[in-house]
C-alpha cells in the first residue's frame, strides 16, 4: 500500500467505503456487484497514487481542482499556520483578514468593475448566490418580475436546486423535479453540431428569441461558461459573448460567467472571460481558487449590482457559515501567491498549443472526430463515422465508455474524464503546471487505448 496517514489495509478501505461511504454522481450497485472503488491515498504534482501503489497522471486535476498540483506542502502550511491563529470565523456580519485580503486580490484580478466578492463554500453555493442576487437586484431596481434564468443545454452549473434549474442535463434535473421554476435553456456552442437553423455566427440569436419568447420583463439573467464543459469543452465562436453582453444590456439582464472551472488560469488567464475579452456582471468561481486544498468558492459582483445594496437597510438576505473560511482564505492566497510567483498562468498559455497539438495527433485514429477546447481545457469528442459524423447510440456509448475506455485509461495509469452527457467525449484538464513530459506521457497512453477503442468497433 502506497504512503498514507491512515492505518488501514487496502482491503479494509474497500470494505468500509463500501459499506458506509455514498459516492457522489456514483452507481453504487457496481460496487456492491465486486466492483472496486478507486481509493486515491497521495499525489504529488501531477501524479498521484491509489492504495495499491499504482501511479496515475491526474490529467483532469481531480475534477479541474487541483490547479497548482497536487502536494504543496506551502500551501497546506498557510492553512495550518492560520487554524493555530484563528481557526474559524465567519463572515456573517464578521470580518476577519485573511477573507478581507482575499477579497481585495480576487478583485484585482477580476476583469473590470467586479470589485465586490461573496464568498462560498463551492461551485453550486456560488451560482445559488448569483442566481439570487439576480433575482434581488431587479426587485430592488423595480423590476420584481424578472426572476427567470437562460442558460444553455447540457450545461452543468450545480446540483443544489436553484442552480439545479439552471443545468441543462435532463437525467440530472429528472428526479429532482419540479425544480425551481424559471430555468430556461438555449442552445450551447457546440460548433462540431451545430442546431438546425443555426450557424456560428448567429449562435446568440438563440438568447433573443428565449427572452422574447419568454417576456422581457420576466428574464433575471443569462448565465454561461467561457467554454462548457458539458459536452466536452465547448468553445465560443468569435463575437459569441460580445453579442451576448449587447443582449443583455439590451434587455437588461445580468450576465453571469460561470467559471467554476474556466477561471484560476484553466484557459490561460485567470478569469475566463479575460480570455474571451467580454465583461459579465457577475462571475462564479470555486475549485481552482484554492486549487481545493480548502473547498472555497466565490461569486464576483459589479459595484453596479452592489448599489442597491449600499442603500438604506438594503441586505442580501443569504449567506453560508463557511463563507470566507479564514483557513480556506489563507490556503487560497497561498494558491494565488504560488500561481504569480511559478508563473503557472504563462507555463499555460506557453503549452496549450502543445497540449493541442497532441490531442490533435490522434485525429487518423478512426474514432476521433473532433478535438476543441481553449488552455488546460480539452476535449476528444467519439464518432462512429468521421465522415458523416455519425455518433453512437446509448446502448454503444455505455459500452464504449463504460464497458471498455474508463477502465482501459484508469488501468493504464490515465485520470481522465470519459463522459457521454452530450456526445461521448474524452476530457483533459492537467495541472496547470504540466510541461511538455507530462503531455507526451498522456499522449503515449491515450494512443494504444482509442486505437484499441477503434478496433473493438471495428471502425476504419
Ligand atoms: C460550471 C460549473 N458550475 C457549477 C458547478 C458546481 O460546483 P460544485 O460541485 O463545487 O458545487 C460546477 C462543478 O463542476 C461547474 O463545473
Amino acid at each position: 500500500m502506497a504512503t498514507t496517514s491512515s492505518s488501514m489495509t487496502s482491503e479494509q478501505l474497500q470494505e468500509l467505503a463500501n459499506r458506509h461511504l455514498w459516492l457522489h454522481f456514483s452507481r453504487m450497485g457496481a460496487y456492491q456487484r465486486g466492483e472496486e472503488i478507486p481509493i486515491i491515498v497521495r499525489g504529488d504534482g501531477c501524479y498521484v497514487w491509489d492504495d495499491h501503489g499504482n501511479r496515475y497522471i491526474d490529467a483532469l486535476s481531480s475534477l479541474y481542482c487541483v490547479n497548482i498540483g497536487h502536494g504543496r506542502a506551502d500551501i497546506a502550511q498557510a492553512g495550518a499556520d492560520q487554524a493555530k491563529e484563528l481557526g474559524f470565523f465567519t463572515n456573517w456580519s464578521y470580518a476577519h483578514p485573511k477573507s478581507i485580503e482575499l477579497a481585495a486580490k480576487v478583485a484585482s484580478l477580476a476583469p473590470g468593475d467586479l470589485n465586490r466578492v461573496f464568498f462560498t463554500s463551492g461551485g453550486g453555493e456560488s451560482v445559488e448566490s448569483a442566481l439570487k442576487l439576480s433575482r434581488q437586484y431587479h426587485k430592488l431596481t423595480g423590476n420584481p418580475n424578472k426572476t427567470k434564468i437562460i442558460a444553455r443545454n447540457i450545461a452543468y452549473h450545480g446540483t443544489t436546486m436553484g442552480a439545479l434549474a439552471a443545468t441543462g442535463l435532463t437525467y440530472a434535473r429528472q428526479p429532482y423535479e419540479p425544480l425551481m421554476p424559471g430555468g430556461c435553456h438555449v442552445p450551447n456552442t457546440n460548433l462540431y453540431r451545430l442546431p438546425p437553423g443555426y450557424g456560428a455566427e448567429n449562435l446568440a440569436e438563440a438568447i433573443v428569441e428565449q427572452i422574447e419568447f419568454e417576456g422581457p420583463d420576466t428574464v433575471a439573467a443569462v448565465i454561461l461558461e467561457p467554454v462548457q464543459n458539458a459536452g466536452g469543452c465547448f468553445v465560443p465562436p468569435d463575437g459569441y459573448f460580445q453579442r451576448v453582453r449587447e443582449i443583455c444590456d439590451e434587455y437588461n439582464c445580468l450576465m453571469i460567467s460561470d467559471e467554476v472551472i474556466c477561471s484560476w488560469g484553466r484557459l490561460g488567464e485567470w478569469f475566463g472571460a479575460q480570455r474571451f475579452g467580454y465583461q459579465p456582471d457577475i462571475i462564479t468561481t470555486a475549485k481552482g481558487l484554492t486549487s481545493s486544498y480548502a473547498s472555497m468558492g466565490a461569486m464576483i459582483a459589479s459595484d453596479r449590482l452592489m448599489e442597491p445594496f449600499l442603500e438604506g437597510n438594503n441586505s442580501f438576505v443569504h449567506g453560508f457559515t463557511f463563507g470566507g473560511h479564514p483557513i480556506a482564505s489563507a490556503v487560497a492566497l497561498a494558491n494565488i501567491q504560488a500561481m504569480e510567483d511559478e508563473e503557472v498562468i504563462e507555463n499555460v498559455r506557453e503549452n496549450e498549443g502543445y497540449l493541442r497539438a497532441m490531442l490533435e495527433s490522434m485525429m487518423d485514429i478512426p474514432i476521433v472526430g473532433d478535438v476543441r477546447g481553449a488552455g488546460y481545457f480539452h476535449a476528444i469528442e467519439l464518432v462512429k463515422n468521421r465522415e458523416t459524423r455519425e455518433t453512437f447510440n446509448d446502448e454503444e456509448s455505455e459500452d464504449l465508455l463504460r464497458g471498455y475506455l474508463t477502465g482501459e485509461l484508469y488501468g493504464n495509469g490515465l485520470i481522465c474524464r470519459s463522459d457521454d452527457r452530450g456526445d461521448p467525449v474524452v476530457q483533459f484538464a492537467p495541472p496547470l503546471i504540466a510541461g511538455r513530459e507530462v503531455i507526451d506521457e498522456i499522449g503515449s497512453i491515450l494512443r494504444p487505448v482509442l486505437e484499441g477503442a477503434s478496433e473493438r468497433l471495428g471502425l476504419q
